[in-house]
């Protein structure tokens, strides 16, 4: 059998739309996982959708903003109603405003940005628990950077609200360790995505790190979810060269 198999398993992945989560819901569904794939803007998840039917998979695009409670709690429930249950969780969506020295920025973007990347990561996993502990065990996967273990000038509320992300993954990995629910954190390091399409972006950093596409993030998010399920859990996963 494929070690890395994921037929019978109920997967969703948040900010499916594209970059990374795009990447990574192609792949579980190539892998044989059933997708919910979940972020606000309708056509980029339908086009994730359409791509993995055509391609002999199953998927289900739930539009879905993560900052708000009920729309996340109906698309947990909703994806867990259509394939019969929930084992993974891929908390990806994220933001990542330009870089702004803490004395230049702006309060409101500061909030959205924590908002997203941490809260929504919370509503995520709440909503999701009951579910995966109704299974017996389950996969929690966040998508962190480098930013919230070292930081950066510029980058406060980024940093911090993946810092947040990266705490949040080990309580709730003592919380559920017991629950055979494992939670871990994959930092891709610099991804050429629409997120680093502003100015300072990847090129910031030269030719020091591996600047990757959305599909060399597979393998280590292909990794994490068929772990055993006593397997690694409260780590974090790394992608990048060098430590900055
Ligand atoms: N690219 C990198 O270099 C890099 C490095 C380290 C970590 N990461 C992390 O990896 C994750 C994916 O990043 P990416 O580069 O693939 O970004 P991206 O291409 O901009 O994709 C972000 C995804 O998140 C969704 N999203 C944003 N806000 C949302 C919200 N409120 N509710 C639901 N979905 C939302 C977006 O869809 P909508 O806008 O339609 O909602 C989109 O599908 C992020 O958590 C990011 O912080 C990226």
């Amino acid at each position: 059998m494929n070690p890395q198999s994921l037929e019978h398993k109920v997967a969703i992945v948040t900010g499916a739309g594209r970059g990374i989560g795009r990447a990574i819901a192609l792949a579980y569904a190539e892998a044989g996982a059933a997708v919910g794939c979940a972020a606000r803007s309708p056509g980029e998840i339908a086009d994730t959708v359409e791509t993995i039917v055509k391609r002999g998979g199953n998927a289900l695009a739930v539009p879905t903003d993560v900052t708000r409670p009920a729309a996340v709690e109906h698309l947990v429930s909703t994806v867990a109603a259509h394939f019969g249950g929930l084992d993974i969780v891929v908390i990806n969506a994220g933001i990542s405003p330009g870089r702004v020295p803490v004395e230049a920025g702006d309060a409101e973007q500061w909030h959205e940005v924590v908002n997203v990347n941490l809260i929504g990561a919370y509503h995520c996993a709440r909503a999701a628990i009951p579910h995966l502990k109704r299974r017996g065990a389950g996969k929690i996967i966040t998508l962190g950077s480098g930013m919230g273990h070292r930081g950066k000038p510029g980058s406060s509320a980024y940093s911090c609200s993946k810092a947040g992300l990266w705490m949040l993954t080990r309580v709730l990995a003592q919380e559920l360790w017991d629950d055979n629910i494992s939670v871990n954190e994959l930092v891709p390091g610099p991804v050429d995505t629409a997120m680093n399409t502003a100015p300072g972006g990847l090129a910031t950093f030269g030719d020091s790190e591996w600047i990757k596409a959305p599909e060399d993030v597979v393998p280590l998010a292909l990794f994490l979810a068929t772990q055993p399920d006593r397997g690694p859990s409260a780590q974090s996963f790394s992608l990048m060269r060098r430590d900055g």
